[in-house]
């Protein structure tokens, strides 16, 4: 939130229209979330405005994700948010925009604004080298890169990472206005190391309860193997010096800040009071939550209990101590 906080004070004091644009993209349909990072971008906004003595601006936002989310979801909470809005900070203005962000999903320098949190390490697609009809890749036995993968794995999911955010950077360079801000979050690694534990060790368990589920084919008929062998996750988690060199390439966006952030994974209930079958719920709740989707149009709905029923009994039975690691990016738009 600091970050965020920080990169809007300087848009304040730099930028003021008297029409604010701002997209938040990959918002998802949870209202609750979707709407508290408005919330907090308004907000800060208009504190700004109010310490610089001067008029709030009107507020356009663009709620943006996929064609396939429910905005109904989001647009039936709009009325008591936008009164809510409307008494606080005056007029906001808000419009669906439904479009993958890998490509231009707003007019030509259209945008004061951009927030995107906890999306860009979602791919476009599976690396195509996984999908070639004559000679595919096969990951035997994993669903993501873990430390057995073999080099082509690894460089195929890297690729099509770069191909993905340079895409991303480039419509957005083409969409912010000069001075404008972006900020985004995703989990990135900290190290140069494609395969340490905080990137792979849950995608190796959930390859594993997927495995178990296999072995109890003959007897359920749930998950065939060659289905199981063509399931990878269209997923990738960055080295963030990787990140700044995208960034440098592209060349239209200024690095302002960057910040990691590590959670254990105990965290997720409390932090200091470890209780690992606790955690191994909350986590099997949150990777399936991440995952249904993906792994329903593979697979069908019919293996999900079982299948992170199994993924929760396994993150149980480990004690490893593992982080979540996640990098924020905030960015400044050159001068077009
Ligand atoms: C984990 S949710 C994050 C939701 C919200 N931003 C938050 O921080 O709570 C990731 C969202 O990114 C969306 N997403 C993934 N790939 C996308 C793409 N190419 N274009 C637009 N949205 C995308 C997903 O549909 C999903 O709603």
């Amino acid at each position: 939130m600091s970050l965020l906080r920080q990169a809007l004070q300087d848009l304040g004091t730099l930028l003021l229209p008297e029409i604010v644009t701002i997209a938040d993209i990959g918002c998802s349909s949870g209202p609750d979330t979707t709407l508290f990072a408005i919330t907090e971008i308004t907000s800060a906004i208009s504190e700004r405005c109010r310490e610089l003595g001067r008029a709030t601006p009107e507020f356009l936002v663009y709620l943006n994700d996929l064609h396939a989310i429910d905005f109904n979801r989001v647009f039936k909470c709009l009325p008591d948010f936008n009164k809510k809005m409307q008494e606080q900070h005056g007029p906001i203005y808000i419009c669906g925009v439904p479009g993958s962000f890998y490509g231009r999903i707003f007019p030509t320098q259209s945008l004061h604004f951009v927030h995107c949190s906890s999306s860009l390490h979602w791919l476009s697609q599976v690396p195509p080298e996984f999908c070639d009809k004559v000679n595919p890749l096969i990951n035997k036995g994993k669903i993501f890169i873990s430390k057995t993968s073999p080099p082509s794995v690894i460089d195929a999911y890297k690729y099509q990472f770069e191909r993905d955010f340079s895409s991303f950077l480039k419509s957005r360079s083409k969409e912010v206005v000069s001075g404008g801000r972006m900020v985004f979050s995703l989990k990135a690694r900290r190290t140069d190391d494609p395969t340490p534990d905080e990137s792979c060790l849950l995608w190796d368990y959930l390859g594993e309860a997927f495995q178990d589920l296999v072995a109890e084919c003959c007897n359920t008929g749930l998950i065939e193997e060659k289905k199981f062998d063509t399931y990878n996750t269209p997923y990738y988690e960055p080295y963030t010096e990787d990140v700044k060199a995208e960034i440098k390439k592209e060349g239209s966006f200024i690095l302002d800040h960057l910040k990691i952030t590590a959670i254990p994974w105990d965290g997720a209930n409390g932090g200091n009071k470890y209780d690992r079958t606790k955690t191994a719920e909350i986590m099997g709740k949150m990777i399936r939550a991440f995952n249904e989707s993906v792994i329903h149009s593979h697979f069908g709905s019919e293996i999900m209990d079982r299948l992170f029923q199994r993924f929760t009994e396994i993150v149980a039975a480990d004690t490893k101590e593992v982080e979540h690691i996640g990098a924020l990016f905030s960015l400044i738009r050159k001068s077009h």
